[in-house]
C-alpha cells in the first residue's frame, strides 16, 4: 500500500492547503485495483466469509419475512472491481447479484470479467449522484455495501435510495471497520491502527469528494454510525442475538 500511499501526497497535501472549502478526492484507482484484485483477505471475501457473514442475515431475513424461498437478489452498492459481487453470484448461483458503483472503470471491468466467465446471474451498473437506475425499483432483498458506508460523500441520499430499491423487509448489510468513535478506546487497538492510516489517503478525501462532503471516513467510528443509521429511518438488527453495543465488522439494518 505505501505506493499508492505516496502517489496520494500530491492530492492530499492540495486538499488539505484548502482553506476556503471542504475537498476531497475520489478513491484513488490504484486503491480500487488492489482492493477489488489483489487485497490479500482470503478469509474476507471467499465463500467460508459468505457462510458466516452473510448466510445468517439471509436466514434472518427469511424468517423475519416467512420466505420460503432459495432464490433472493442482493445489491452490492460500492461494489468496486466485483471480488465480493463475483462471490455471491458464484455461491448462490439460482440468485441475480448487481454491483453497481461510481467508478466507470471499475463497472467496466467487472462486466468484462463476467462476459469473459460467462456469468450469466451477475450485472454492473455505474451509478451517479447515488440515483439508481428505474429497473433496479424494488429488486432487492438484501443491499451489501462491503467497506464502502464511510466513503460516502451524501450518505443520506443514498440511504433514502436505498428503500426505492430495496423490497418490502429487505435487509442491508454494512461492513465496516470496528472502530470506535470514542477515540480514546482506539488507542493500542489493533483494528484503528491498522485502518486509520488507510483512511487518511483514501476513505476521507472520497468521503468529501463531493457535495456535502460529510467527510467520515473510517474515524467515524460505530457508535455514531448506528445512531446515524437510526436516524435514517432503519432498525438495527442483532443476528442470532449478536451484542450490537460494540464495533463490529457487521451491522444489519432494515
Ligand atoms: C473501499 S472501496 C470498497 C470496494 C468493494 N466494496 C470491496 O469491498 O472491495 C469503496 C467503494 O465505494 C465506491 N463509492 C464511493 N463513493 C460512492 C458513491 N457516492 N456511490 C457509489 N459508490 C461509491 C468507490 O468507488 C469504491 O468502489
Amino acid at each position: 500500500m505505501l505506493p499508492i500511499f505516496a502517489e496520494c501526497f500530491p492530492d492530499l497535501e492540495q486538499v488539505m492547503k484548502n482553506k476556503t472549502e471542504n475537498k476531497g478526492y475520489p478513491f484513488p484507482q490504484k486503491a480500487l485495483v488492489w482492493e477489488g484484485q489483489y487485497k490479500d483477505l482470503s478469509s474476507f471475501h471467499d465463500v467460508t466469509w459468505l457462510e458466516d457473514n452473510v448466510k445468517p442475515v439471509i436466514k434472518s431475513y427469511f424468517n423475519d419475512n416467512k420466505i420460503n424461498a432459495e432464490t433472493f437478489n442482493i445489491l452490492d452498492f460500492g461494489c468496486g472491481y466485483g471480488k465480493l459481487a463475483f462471490s455471491l453470484a458464484k455461491t448462490y448461483t439460482n440468485s441475480l447479484v448487481w454491483g453497481v458503483d461510481i467508478d466507470e472503470a471499475a463497472i467496466d471491468a467487472g462486466r468484462k470479467k463476467a462476459q469473459k466467465n460467462s456469468c450469466s446471474n451477475i450485472f454492473f451498473e455505474k451509478i451517479v449522484d447515488g440515483n439508481m437506475p428505474d429497473v433496479l425499483k424494488d429488486k432487492f432483498d438484501i443491499i451489501i455495501m462491503a467497506d464502502v458506508l464511510h466513503d460516502l460523500p451524501d450518505p443520506n441520499t443514498i440511504m433514502a435510495n436505498f428503500r426505492t430499491v430495496l423490497k418490502p423487509g429487505g435487509y442491508v448489510i454494512a461492513f465496516d471497520p470496528p472502530i470506535y468513535t470514542d477515540h480514546k478506546k482506539n488507542v493500542g487497538y489493533n483494528d484503528a491502527i491498522d485502518f486509520m492510516p488507510y483512511s487518511v489517503f483514501t476513505c476521507l478525501p472520497n468521503s468529501m469528494s463531493e457535495r456535502p462532503a460529510i467527510g467520515h471516513g473510517i474515524g467515524w467510528g460505530y457508535e455514531d454510525k448506528l445512531k446515524y443509521i437510526e436516524s435514517q429511518g432503519f432498525q438495527v438488527l442483532a443476528i442470532d442475538g449478536e451484542d450490537v453495543k460494540f464495533p463490529k465488522w457487521r451491522i444489519v439494518f432494515k
